[in-house]
């Protein structure tokens, strides 16, 4: 089953993201890393970022692959997520820029560059660990609802939704948010060997609810880390106030035995 872990605050859950990269990089200087844009994963870049420091971890040959991309966003803009991964993951982690790679959203190239991207993750040897946050409407990468559960990467369309949640980047103004993505498919985030979905706030109780606790639907594209074999949910107590089985979770995280993995 999918572990959830309920936190009192984002740093905490930064903590056991950070704990769990850093492991992975000591064992493995090649690691390779799933990298998500938004809110939700700040606090883990900075408990990282701060762990790297203080252990002095070696990440120079460390490797990364962002979810997404808008389409026909120039890659320089501030809100591209190129230019994002670089500003929260790449400058603080002190990462290589040339081992870090994000879809490319460049109109003329786009119809292969799905195909493309996916093979230069084969190529690196997979994702080791994908970290990823959640869109209100269940969203992951920007797979939304009805996105093949089997999906690679490829051009979607924003909801409207998705475009009234991300306006606050492009001065509130929906109609500066790009209609088209590119994003790692539901497949694509599946193939990674383990998963750490981030989710804090009121906000995201519903969809967190629906992921984990609701069937597996395209209708909710989270709610496919369930056939994930190596999949943590980490959320504070407002995202998981629609769980049933909030209690069992608690109980079990904190009588969580060293033998047991997960
Ligand atoms: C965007 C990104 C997702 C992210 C989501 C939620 O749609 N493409 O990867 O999970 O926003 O963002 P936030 O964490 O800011 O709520």
């Amino acid at each position: 089953m999918t572990e959830i872990i309920i936190v009192k605050t984002e740093e905490e859950a930064g903590q056991i993201y950070a704990r769990r990269t850093a492991d992975l990089i000591r064992r493995n200087p090649d690691t390779v890393l799933g990298l998500a844009t938004g809110s939700s994963p700040l606090a883990a870049y900075r408990a990282l970022t701060d762990l790297i420091k203080k252990d002095g971890i070696d990440v120079s040959r460390v490797r990364g692959f962002a979810l997404d991309e808008y389409a026909g966003l120039d890659p320089d803009h501030p809100q591209s997520y190129r230019s994002t991964i670089n500003r929260t993951v790449v400058e603080p982690l002190g990462l290589d820029p040339a081992r870090i790679h994000v879809p490319n959203g460049d109109l003329d190239t786009i119809k292969d560059a799905g195909r493309q991207y996916d093979q230069s993750i084969e190529d690196a040897g997979g994702v080791d660990l994908q970290i990823l946050g959640i869109g209100t409407d269940g969203h992951i990468g920007f797979n939304e609802p009805g996105s093949s559960l089997a999906s690679g990467t490829r051009i979607k369309t924003l909801t409207e939704q998705t475009r009234i949640d991300n306006a606050r980047f492009f001065n509130n103004d929906i109609d500066q948010v790009p209609t088209h993505c590119i994003t790692q498919g539901i497949g694509t985030i599946l193939k990674a060997r383990q998963l750490v979905l981030l989710a804090f706030g009121e906000g995201k109780a519903e969809a967190v609810a629906e992921s984990v606790e609701g069937g597996i639907s395209s209708f909710c594209p989270a709610s496919a880390l369930q056939m994930h074999p190596h999949a943590t949910v980490i959320v504070d107590e407002a995202a998981a106030s629609r769980l049933r089985n909030r209690d069992y979770y608690k109980w079990a995280y904190a009588n969580k035995p060293s033998w047991q993995s997960i």
